[in-house]
């Protein structure tokens, strides 16, 4: 069974290093067999939750479609950017509306629930983006995901990266590779209990 893996990177920006780390983590999923779509948050523009917003105006069609593809997806991989020792706004927003009650009344939690997930950051910083992956951890925790104990933290991403989207140290491009097929590897195992 091919494992259905959602990749979505918690910055916009156009030469994101997040991007870029989710990318490589990818290539590890597709070598094992996973099948990758890639979202940008720049794509849905989603307004800032608001339960007032919610009430009068709904969920916006974009958030539809995000529970949509979080739904059919058996496993999650989030690139998290480092925001303030926190992780970025814009990813916890989209997170937040998606755990909103679905179309027809169904918990908006479940399509988080029982899903594979693993979460990379890369940062500028020593550290990488340690504490935003960690915070995203939890709250996919929270959220029923199971997170794989195999994460990634990047840090001088701004000089890691080749022109081709290696990375320029092969023992931590080789690391990273690993999260994505770690995670489609426990996902085909689970589907088979
Ligand atoms: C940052 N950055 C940052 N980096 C870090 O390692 N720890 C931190 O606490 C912060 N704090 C922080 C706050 C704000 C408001 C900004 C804009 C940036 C740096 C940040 O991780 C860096 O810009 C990354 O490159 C952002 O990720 P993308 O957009 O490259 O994926």
């Amino acid at each position: 069974m091919t494992v259905k893996v959602l990749a979505l990177c918690g910055s916009a920006r156009r030469d994101s290093l997040n991007r870029k780390l989710l990318e490589l983590t990818a290539r590890g999923a597709l070598d094992e067999g996973g099948e990758v779509t890639f979202i940008s948050l720049a794509d849905y523009q989603l307004p800032l939750y608001d339960g007032d917003f919610e009430k009068e105006q709904g969920v916006p069609g974009k958030v539809r479609e995000l529970q949509g593809l979080f739904a059919e997806s058996a496993a999650l991989l989030i690139a998290s950017p480092e925001h303030n020792g926190g992780y970025a706004a814009l990813l916890k927003n989209a997170i937040d509306w998606v755990s909103r009650p679905r179309e027809r009344g169904e918990s908006g939690v479940l399509p988080f629930a029982g899903k594979v997930a693993a979460v990379v950051s890369a940062s500028p910083g020593p550290m990488g983006g340690i504490r935003a992956m960690l915070g995203t951890r939890g709250v996919l925790e929270k959220l029923g995901a199971r997170v794989i104990p195999q994460g990634f933290s990047l840090g001088a991403a701004h000089l890691a990266f080749t022109e081709e989207g290696s990375l320029g140290d092969g023992k931590v491009d080789g690391e990273v590779r690993l999260v994505g097929a770690a995670r489609v590897g426990v996902a085909t195992r689970l589907s088979r209990q």
